[in-house]
């Protein structure tokens, strides 16, 4: 549990980070997200992911989404990448309507997408020669963009071949290649070891700020949402609805530095606080009274 009580308010801002999120408001909206609902039929019924969502994100902007497991995130990140419907409500991309997939966006989900019988560099020429790009083209494209994730050496490899990390990057590289307006990640560095998300995380922001790209990206890693986003959508569970959306006052380059830095920890606390409100104890559960045994109980091994 962390000691909040000393911490500033997180909804306290230096004239900087005050300054940017002025600037960020002045920008043209990339997604606007109107009264979005999202329903599924199932055999036990109608299962409501998503209720009356409404939020838009400007134009370079970073938007990290976090919420309990079930709340919605990856229905939300589906429907905005067109692979799902919308039960009601309207999906606006730079002012049109989403009804399908399109080039303008680009998807990174956790699972290894790539596909393993082409090399990297054919993976990330793949989407381009798609795109109706001659193949010298696409590859020359694709060079540049394995360049910008510092992978141009490992271009004639195959997936197998690279770390978790790495296919990450090649993946990233092959979703910006095709260069979509917005970057849509889903728990992209979820099974990754801690040391390869930190170091993701930061490789993530260095690209960000080098190319004109807006990035929803999914979460349940309350550290990485506060690390890179400039705000934080917090989704509750059942249906998933908009809790709140926080300003992150850390300011701006990120720096693993800013990790213990009041704004940082009054930020974290604050979504801490809204995902795991505190619980009624009538409502706990009696666990203990619910552990099946697998051990002879005589044999008491603590
Ligand atoms: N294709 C589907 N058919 C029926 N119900 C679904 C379908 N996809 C999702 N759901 C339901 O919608 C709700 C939201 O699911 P979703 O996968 O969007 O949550 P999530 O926030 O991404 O969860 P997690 O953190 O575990 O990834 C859940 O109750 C889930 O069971
Ligand atoms: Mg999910």
């Amino acid at each position: 549990m962390q000691n909040t009580t000393a911490l500033p308010s997180y909804l306290d801002q230096s004239e900087q980070v005050r300054a940017r999120f002025d600037a960020i408001k002045q920008r043209p909206v990339i997604l606007d997200v109107k009264d979005l609902c999202k329903s599924y039929p199932s055999h036990q019924g109608t299962v409501e992911a998503l209720r009356n969502v409404n939020f838009q994100i400007h134009r370079r902007e970073f938007v990290c989404v976090i919420g309990p497991s079930g709340c919605g995130k990856s229905s939300l990140i589906r429907t905005l990448a067109g692979l799902e419907t919308v039960t009601s409500g309207e999906i606006l991309i730079d002012g049109k309507p989403v009804d399908g997939p399109g080039q303008d966006r680009g998807m990174v989900f956790q699972g290894y997408t790539l596909f393993p019988w082409l090399t990297v560099k054919k993976n990330v020429m793949f989407g381009l020669e798609r795109a109706g790009k001659s193949k010298m083209e696409a590859e020359s494209d694709a060079l540049m963009w394995l360049d910008l994730v510092s992978l141009e050496s490992f271009a004639d490899h195959y997936p197998h071949q690279l770390s978790g990390g790495m296919k990450q990057r090649v993946a990233i590289a092959r979703s910006l290649a095709t260069q979509p307006r917005m970057l849509l990640m889903d728990e992209p560095f979820g099974a990754l070891d801690a040391q390869t998300r930190t170091k993701m995380q930061s490789h993530l922001l260095d690209i960000w700020k080098n190319i004109d790209i807006t990035v929803l990206f999914i979460t349940h890693d309350l550290d990485e949402a506060v690390f890179l986003a400039d705000r934080i959508l917090v989704l509750k569970a059942h249906p998933g609805e908009v809790q709140e959306l926080i300003e992150v006052p850390v300011p701006h380059p990120r720096s693993l530095d800013q990790l213990n830095s009041p704004e940082f920890l009054a930020t974290r606390a604050r979504v801490d606080e809204l995902i795991h409100p505190p619980v009624n104890e009538e409502d706990e559960l009696d666990i203990s009274s619910r552990i099946i045994r697998l051990t002879n109980v005589n044999d008491n091994v603590i």
